[in-house]
């Protein structure tokens, strides 16, 4: 599929989404709000069960006893659920505060604000007259975008395009800038009709920030929306340790959302400025953290399969050395082939992390930094430490080997906006189905998986008269307390399939008039499209099974 296609399969997707009632724009009726996303009626459904299917996988459903498949020996898992609002020391130590930003760059003309690292252009010219044309769009759009801003720029028909040279390909504005090869007075910016209107780059800190208390003023006061889960485990280390009774290895796992105030939130819900994060913090010994890492990453991996992501659409991508934070012995980025991404580029679900030792550290010693390939504390001018830790003792103790430790931990990071949007994504399908009269009909199905599915099974009486509703109505009290099931009458069957089809439900039960004669029903799949005649009384029990096994 060419990426015209995807752009427009993407504009499917966002307007099902709309239309049905997974996924609306915040306060709309206000204009919206940029970057801020509300799930409605199914897409809250659909959240939640895969942020449920997160939780029992690893954590209510993890079996402490056994060695899971990869890993090094048994583990236990706890679960968290902390404030949004912490310590600002939290933020200190942990180095948002200081390391937490983009770098902005604003333009005095359209008033609009880039995320510097977004901006890409190329040379052009035109009787004489040569300027840099920056786009801030991606992807296949950008070629296209600077042909667009250079005709207007030089005045030109669409005829005399032609006569534009051009220099080079798309190359990073930022990064001509800073070997010299472009300079911001020739710069035209993506919204502007002059040359050299974009300011100098600077510093953005993502964090959004509050302040606590009424009598608020003082810089005391500050504090921030947490960008990140993570650091809340980090502060619950030892009370989990004391009151728990677990013992390395383990791991804490905690949902929750989390806030970053992005200079470019885009791409639907992919980058938003409010979102949820997965996360699990796994404490492990040093010698075995390497081993940790590999299991974490692969059953990370698995996950997203297992649930049914198009495996030819997901990648797992090791960060080269220079991609790795300065604590950081290796990550692992699981990424999905979003169809508003360029061919080839794929956007990140999940980072895996190896962060060794500097959490637990930092928040004991103070904020740290590398020196000379040592983790050690960041003075600042009076020679004491930048950003103070507790001085609580992190550290471990291991009562079989009498050793004492600062666990190593290894951070499957995971978003849930960014997970439901690729499941929706990769489970749009169109084809063609018979129609009542076994003419073909297009339909547009979510092929979710059955975990995953908002509703479970959807029952439908085939006229709305003859005792079909009461027995439609006795079955779907019977479905309701162990599945999502809904009761539909409205419309001709064929509809009522197809409005099941669109919110992913993988089955439909039809009671017709030999129902009433024999108390069998019609049990439709939604994928296979196959109808079976099972008994009625049977059907709570094949549907549990289904979905314990996954559906088939
Ligand atoms: N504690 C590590 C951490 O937060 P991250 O890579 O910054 O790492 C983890 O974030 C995950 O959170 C990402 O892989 C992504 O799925 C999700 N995420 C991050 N920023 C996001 C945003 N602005 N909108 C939606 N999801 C986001």
């Amino acid at each position: 599929m060419d990426k015209q296609n995807d752009q427009s399969r993407m504009d499917k997707i966002v307007s099902l989404a709309k239309r049905r009632g997974f996924i609306f724009q915040s306060s709309e009726i206000y204009g919206g709000l940029n970057g801020f996303w509300d799930y409605g009626p199914l897409g809250v459904a659909l959240k939640r069960n895969l942020k449920d299917c997160w939780w029992q996988d690893m954590v209510s459903g993890h079996d402490e006893l056994a060695t899971p498949a990869g890993a090094p020996e048994p583990y236990e898992m706890a679960g968290l659920d902390c404030t949004i609002i912490m310590h600002p020391q939290v933020w200190k130590v942990s180095g948002h505060f200081d390391l937490f930003h983009d770098w902005l760059v604003d333009c005095r003309e359209s008033k609009k604000r880039y995320r510097y690292d977004h901006l890409h252009g190329r040379f052009a010219s035109h009787r004489n007259k040569r300027v840099f044309v920056v786009t801030d769009q991606s992807g296949d759009e950008a070629l296209p975008h600077t042909v667009a801003r250079a005709q207007k720029f030089f005045g030109l028909r669409a005829k005399q395009i032609d006569e534009i040279e051009w220099e080079g390909g798309i190359e990073p504005l930022a990064a001509g800038i800073a070997a010299g090869t472009i300079s911001t007075s020739e710069a035209l910016a993506p919204d502007a009709a002059e040359l050299g209107t974009l300011t100098d780059p600077r510093e953005f800190n993502l964090m959004f920030e509050t302040r606590i208390g009424a009598l608020a003023g003082g810089d005391d006061d500050r504090a921030f929306l947490r960008p990140e889960t993570a650091q809340g485990i980090f502060m619950n280390f030892k009370n989990v340790l004391d009151t728990s009774r677990v013992s390395v290895p383990f791991g804490i796992a905690q949902i929750g959302k989390s806030f970053r105030n992005e200079i470019t939130p885009r791409n639907f819900t992919f980058r938003s400025r409010e979102f949820e994060q997965m996360e699990i913090e796994f404490f492990c010994k040093p010698a075995d953290s390497s081993a940790w890492y590999r299991y974490w990453r692969d059953r990370r991996w698995k996950w997203y399969l297992d649930l049914g992501l198009t495996a030819g659409k997901l990648q797992l991508r090791e960060h080269h050395a220079d991609e790795l934070s300065h604590y950081s012995v290796g990550t692992a980025d699981i990424e999905y082939a979003f169809p508003f991404l360029a061919e080839g580029e794929f956007g990140e679900l999940e980072g895996i992390a190896h962060r060794g030792d500097f959490d637990l550290r930092s928040h004991s010693e103070g904020k740290l930094v590398r020196q000379d390939g040592q983790l050690v504390v960041e003075q600042g001018a009076d020679g004491k430490p930048r950003h103070r830790g507790s001085g609580k003792d992190l550290s471990y103790f291991d009562d079989v080997t009498r050793e004492r430790y600062v666990p190593h931990v290894i951070e499957p990071s995971a978003g849930a906006d960014r997970a439901v949007l690729a499941f929706l994504c990769d489970a749009y399908h169109e084809d063609e189905v018979p129609d009542e009269d076994g003419k073909p009909r297009s339909r547009t199905v979510l092929k979710l998986h059955p975990r995953l599915a908002p509703l479970k099974v959807a029952i439908l009486p085939l006229v709305k008269k003859d005792g079909m509703p009461e027995l439609a109505a006795e079955l779907y009290r019977k479905l309701k307390p162990h599945m999502a099931a809904m009761y539909d009458e409205k419309g001709s069957v064929g509809r009522r399939y197809a409005r099941q089809d669109e919110a992913g439900t993988p089955w439909c039960i039809t009671v017709d008039g030999q129902s009433l004669a024999d108390r069998t029903v019609t049990l439709r799949d939604r994928d296979t499209l196959v109808q079976s005649r099972v008994a009625l009384d049977a059907v709570g029990d094949l549907l549990r099974d289904r979905l314990r096994s996954g559906g088939s």
